[in-house]
């Protein structure tokens, strides 16, 4: 399958094809990503949550899908695990701040964690999780 994902990280409108290595240096901030969904599904390389030069790794990486009602954060908690979970709170809507491991409200104060769950309300519905398999280096996120 031909990869069709396009990287912008930063806000910077750096455009670069995902595939198996995309970094820009001295990056402070959470890396946003445009990826164009094919067949319902994202196809994310791991390799987004590198950091150039060092051992550790991103926590988060959030990617921006056209047409969706808002942005989905990935959250890598170890090699092999990660979740996806869409940036709308569930008390009215508005869209979420990742902060760490954390996702904050900015309407009303409700907090979430990085697996979905409310921290602190109003809200008191889970956020939206989006299932998640792997194909090699590959996260393959359903927006289903
Ligand atoms: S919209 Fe998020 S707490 Fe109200």
């Amino acid at each position: 399958m031909e990869r069709r994902s396009f990287i912008r990280l930063c806000g910077m409108g750096t455009a670069a094809a995902v595939t198996g290595g995309l970094f820009l240096p001295g990056c402070a901030g959470i890396p946003h990503i445009q990826v164009t969904a094919v067949d319902g599904v994202l196809r994310l390389d791991k390799s987004v949550f590198a950091i150039e030069g060092k051992d550790t790794f991103r926590r988060s990486v959030i990617v921006e899908v056209s047409g969706s009602k808002a942005p989905i954060v990935v959250f890598r908690t170890s090699d092999h695990e990660h979740t996806a979970l869409q940036l709308l709170c569930t008390h009215k809507s508005a869209e979420l701040n990742v902060a760490g491991d954390q996702l904050t409200c900015p309407a009303h104060g409700s907090a979430f964690s990085n697996t979905g769950a409310v921290l602190e309300g109003p809200a008191s519905d889970p956020l939206k999780r989006f299932a998640i398999t792997y194909a090699g280096d590959d996260l393959l996120i359903a927006l289903s």
